[in-house]
């Protein structure tokens, strides 16, 4: 067979036909175990052999004690990993306080400690020579390594410089950043005086970011001169000159030389980073912050136009970080982490950061795409610097699955783990990653979480749970989903079930707010199902337990596993002089996953050629940024509206799904005849 083997002793088989995973029997279903036991791989034996030791948990049943354990004794199970995994300034007495249906949640209230004491300094006191950072360059031969006790001496400088700057304890400062080390380096100087870092994805436009630092109240930016991805050279600089035009608390903006191309500087504002860290010594003592003081903002989309800036704190996350990249991806000292992630989103900000420096392991900071200069990039990094985790989006897998078997790399030998994030895994995709990626010799987890969660909540534990392509498997631990029927808000029970995912406990790194928006933070997250965190995503639970993520039941849209919201790229498009309505809807795509199709009316009536076709894009390219931009604009006479006028993006749906027939009733359109004629344009258009 082509399936793993469960290892002996250290993994039980889960097709027992009495129990299930989570001990959950369903009323309905009985389990049939046949059925569905080719689809469960067990942990490779080869992966457990080829293990400098062996994974942190020995059995599932291991796992089962200390989840259950996580759930029932929630304070006794995290104040003991908080003491074991951080190392605080001021010890705690309350673990936890606060409730779901307050949102007041609050962890390790009156401990002290420093996120990057935590993730540099105990490190490079053990061995200032151990590298931390693998500097990946987008041209495969200018990277270069950084070891622990350059890092402390690094974000000592810049933390020099932002006290220098007026940067104080709790002030934000906004980081406009490609991947390279001094991303890192940014982060950690903020965290290490006690500031809130505010990382804009360096794709964003200028106006995204112009929001974002407003939003955020930052006072500083920090950015490069040029960034360098996949042979091409993005403005930075010039994006953030841009922005600023509209940021007047903007004081300071720190350029770090990355291409040395010729850019603006304005006086007294910019300075560059080289030339400020020289007049600094090599050590700053670490501030230390309360644990529920903000650690960073990320912002993000939902539902409405606006984005939201996730807030997170510095206790809690950061043990959501540590536990997770142990026991998740099963990190051991020596591990050389490949997580390929920008830092402009979560995943950067947890699994390229956080949880490998909380660790004291190696972590990979590639500049670059997968496919430059060839489709073997991803696999020469590994192999080159002997890796044992890698962490990437579906997204990637099915580009490079789709370039061709030959320019996977036969070595890799050192991989242990393989993980997924942000959008759900094909089974064939899945397959490949484990067959041809891994040779069957590493553990896939596909690992579901959001920026909201901080860390992975749902996901298998490398080394400990059989999986089944597609599913993400089980609960982390503190985590307790329930599955809610959408309809009457009631939570169904037992297994077999479908539904939306919530979850029923707090968890040490879910976000606490949204920046200055508390009132939206409950009711996007707390308030739509009282006592319940909503997580914004459909999912089932399975015979055994698992549970299979369905995707977004809002008007978030997933494309290359981007979170975009329809609402704001339709904001954008009304910006357009010629545009009068936008309807936005993501599409099935084989390789983006989702991809956004538009639907925009004209004013006036006016024609509309390639041009202008061609400038609607850009305007959402212009308004939000590149990664937004619409696959397909479709010109119609009117939008499917109700007689309130409320835009009925569902029958926009069905009908790029070619499901005409299954449209619904239509008579309650406030102008039923429109459907005919927009169907007849996306079949022109097709
Ligand atoms: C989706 C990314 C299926 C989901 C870490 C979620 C996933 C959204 C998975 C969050 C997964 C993330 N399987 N879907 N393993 N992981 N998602 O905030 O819809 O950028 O709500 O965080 O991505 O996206 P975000």
């Amino acid at each position: 067979s082509r399936f793993a083997k469960a290892p002996k002793s250290s993994s039980p088989a889960i097709t027992n036909t009495n129990t299930t995973i989570m001990g959950e029997q369903s009323p309905k279903a009985p389990v049939v175990a046949e059925a569905h036991a080719v689809d469960t791989f067990h942990p490779p034996q080869k992966m457990l052999d080829k293990h400098p030791s062996k994974p942190h948990l020995s059995s599932l049943e291991e796992y089962q004690k200390l989840y259950k354990e996580s759930i029932t004794e929630p304070k006794k199970f995290w104040g003991r990993l908080a003491r074991e995994l951080l190392t605080w300034s001021k010890d705690f007495q309350t673990v936890h306080s606060g409730s779901l249906a307050g949102g007041d949640n609050a962890w390790f209230l009156e401990g002290e400690l420093n996120a990057s004491y935590n993730c540099v300094d105990r490190h490079a006191f053990k061995d200032p020579n151990k590298v931390a950072i693998i500097y990946e360059a987008d041209e495969p031969s200018d990277g270069r390594n950084v070891t622990y006790g350059e890092l402390l001496r690094d974000v000592s400088k810049l933390a020099h410089v932002l006290t220098q700057m007026g940067v104080r304890k709790g002030d934000t400062v906004a980081i406009y950043l490609p991947m390279i080390p001094e991303a890192i380096v940014a982060l950690l100087a903020c965290s290490r005086i006690g500031a809130v870092h505010s990382v804009v994805f360096a794709g964003f436009s200028a106006d995204s970011l112009r929001d974002r630092v407003i939003d955020g109240g930052s006072k500083v930016v920090i950015t490069t001169d040029e960034g360098k991805r996949g042979g091409k050279l993005i403005g930075t600089k010039k994006i953030v000159d841009e922005a600023l035009k509209q940021c007047p608390d903007v004081g300071h903006v720190l350029v770090y030389k990355r291409t040395g191309a010729d850019i603006p500087m304005t006086e007294g504002r910019d300075f560059w980073w080289h030339e400020e860290v020289e007049k600094w010594p090599s050590y700053y003592p670490p501030v230390a912050v309360n644990s529920e003081d903000p650690l960073f903002l990320l912002y993000t989309s939902g539902s409405t136009g606006k984005p939201k800036g996730v807030m997170h704190t510095t206790g809690g996350y950061l043990l959501g970080a540590a536990t997770t990249g142990k026991y998740v991806f099963d990190i051991h000292d020596g591990d050389r982490y490949f997580c390929g992630g920008d830092v402009g989103w979560i995943t950067g900000h947890t699994y390229v950061v956080y949880a490998p420096l909380l660790l004291g392991v190696s972590t990979v900071v590639f500049e670059g795409t997968p496919a430059y200069p060839n489709f073997s990039r991803y696999w020469d990094i590994i192999e080159q610097h002997k890796v044992t985790q890698f962490y990437v989006a579906p997204t990637a897998l099915r580009l490079l699955k789709r370039a061709g078997n030959q320019h996977v790399r036969n070595e890799m030998k050192h991989l242990r783990v393989l993980g997924s994030v942000g959008e759900p895994i094909a089974a064939e995709i899945w397959k490949w990653y484990f067959e041809v990626v891994g040779k069957e010799e590493a553990h896939i987890v596909d690992t579901y979480w959001q920026t909201e969660t901080g860390s992975n909540v749902i996901t298998p534990l490398a080394g400990v749970t059989p999986t089944k392509p597609g599913s993400a498997s089980l609960p982390f631990f503190g985590i307790e989903p329930a599955i809610v029927d959408p309809v009457s808000g009631e939570e169904i029970h037992g297994n077999d079930v479908e539904g939306v995912l919530a979850f029923k406990q707090p968890w040490p790194s879910m976000a606490r707010t949204v920046w200055g928006a508390h009132k939206r933070y409950m009711d996007t997250y707390l308030n739509v199902y009282k006592g319940y965190y909503f997580t914004g995503d459909g999912a089932g639970r399975d015979h055994e337990g698992f549970y299979w993520i369905r995707g977004r039941v809002d008007d978030v849209v997933n494309v290359s596993g981007h979170r975009l919201s329809t609402a704001e790229i339709e904001a954008a498009l009304i910006e357009h002089a010629s545009i009068a309505e936008a309807a936005v809807v993501g599409v099935a795509d084989e390789l983006t996953g989702q991809a956004v199709n538009a639907f925009v009316s004209i004013k006036n009536g006016a024609e509309v050629d390639d041009a202008l076709r061609k400038d609607f894009i850009l305007q959402v390219r212009r308004s939000i940024g590149p990664f937004a931009a619409p696959k397909a604009v479709f010109v119609v006479p009117d939008l499917p509206k109700t007689r309130s006028g409320k835009i009925m993006r569902r029958i926009l749906r069905k009908i790029l799904a070619g499901e005409e027939d299954q449209l619904g009733d239509i008579s309650t359109l406030s102008d039923p005849s429109v459907v005919e004629k927009i169907i007849n344009i996306v079949h022109e258009g097709k």
